[in-house]
Parts: C-alpha cells; sequence; structure tokens
C-alpha cells in the first residue's frame, strides 16, 4: 500500500504519544541516580524519532548515539542473528538506555544487548515505543514499555513498511491488501 492510498486511522494519536513519551522520561528518570548522564543509544532507523522526542523529556543530562542493524536467519532455523552497519560506540562506564521503535521478535535487541553487555556498562537497560510479545522469539529484557499491541503492522511515527510513513506524528495499523 503506498501513502497516496486510503487515509490511516490512528491506533495512538499523536498527542497520546506524546504523552505517553512525557511519562516514559518521567519514569525513566526516577528509576535512575540523581544527575546521571543518561547514554541513549538509538536503533536506526525506526528509532529515530522516539529518541528524538524522549531524549528533549529528560530533565538530566543525556548523550546520545545510534546504531544500525539488520538481522538474517542463519541455514533453516529461525533464530537469526543481527548484523551492524552502524557499529555500536563504546559503553564501558556508562549508563546506558537503549532506545527501540518497537520488539517484535526480540532478535535485534537480543543481539544488540550481548554486545553491549561485552563492553562492560555500569547498566544496561532498554526502552521501547512499543511491544509485540505475539511474535516474540527471543527472552529479552525490556525494562521500559510504552504500548503493548497485538500482532499487527503499524507504521508511522519512525515506523515504516517499504521506507514509507515513517514521518507520520501518530502511529497506525497498516490495513492487510
Ligand atoms: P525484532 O523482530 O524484534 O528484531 O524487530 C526488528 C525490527 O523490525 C524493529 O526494530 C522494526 O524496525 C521492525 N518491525 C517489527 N515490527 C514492525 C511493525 O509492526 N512495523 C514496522 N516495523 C516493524
Amino acid at each position: 500500500m503506498s501513502e497516496t492510498a486510503t487515509p490511516l486511522t490512528p491506533l495512538f494519536t499523536a498527542r497520546q504519544i506524546q504523552q505517553r513519551v512525557r511519562d516514559l522520561a518521567a519514569e525513566i528518570s526516577a528509576a535512575t541516580p540523581p544527575g546521571a548522564t543518561i547514554h541513549l543509544v538509538g536503533v536506526l532507523t525506526g528509532g529515530f524519532v522516539f529518541l528524538a522526542d524522549l531524549a528533549r523529556a529528560f530533565a538530566q543530562p543525556v548523550t546520545i548515539d545510534f546504531v544500525k542493524g539488520s538481522s538474517y536467519r542463519s541455514g533453516t532455523t529461525s533464530s537469526g542473528g543481527v548484523t551492524w552497519s552502524l557499529e555500536p560506540g563504546g559503553v564501558a562506564g556508562k549508563d546506558v538506555l537503549v532506545v527501540e521503535d518497537i520488539v517484535d521478535t526480540g532478535t535485534t535487541l537480543c543481539a544488540l544487548h550481548e554486545r553491549l553487555l561485552s563492553d562492560h556498562p555500569r547498566s544496561l537497560r532498554c526502552v521501547s515505543l512499543l511491544d509485540k510479545p505475539a511474535r516474540r522469539q527471543r527472552k529479552v529484557p525490556v525494562d521500559f514499555v510504552g504500548f503493548v499491541i497485538n500482532d499487527v503492522f503499524v507504521v508511522g511515527y519512525g515506523l515504516d513498511h517499504a521506507e514509507q510513513y515513517r514521518q507520520l506524528p501518530f502511529i497506525a495499523a497498516l490495513p492487510e491488501p
């Protein structure tokens, strides 16, 4: 479906998202030692809008980095793995917060978690705007979740279908073709 087809109905409006992002920043701040710098590691491309809004909702200092990975399937198994076209920078001794757009199978987050842990951060937590638990294949730690959704394909607020819809200020379920 292209963006010129039937208009999409928001699943979460821009206003609902902005409120939830503010609440998430408050929850995360309350669970972080006062004055600590939070090192945000955004997962491209889908996480760029959420990270930009979340970063600006924090009162405390943040630093920002991005990673970009793509998952692949090894042989006939569905376990897969992830190759990084943009590698994580050094996180040793930092209070890291991974910022994901959506946790689906959990493959990306699982691989990123292992990768970051091997660099010995001081702490490692994850926030995902959306969580789609019905499709999970990997047990992954998601410390903060914006919205839990059913097994639907969603677009908007950074999330795409064939690179379209990322700029929408709301999130919508993409209708079946
Ligand atoms: P994973 O399966 O948890 O590794 O998720 C991999 C990536 O798939 C996510 O970071 C998203 O970019 C993408 N993805 C998963 N579900 C959706 C969806 O419903 N809409 C758009 N992208 C999705």
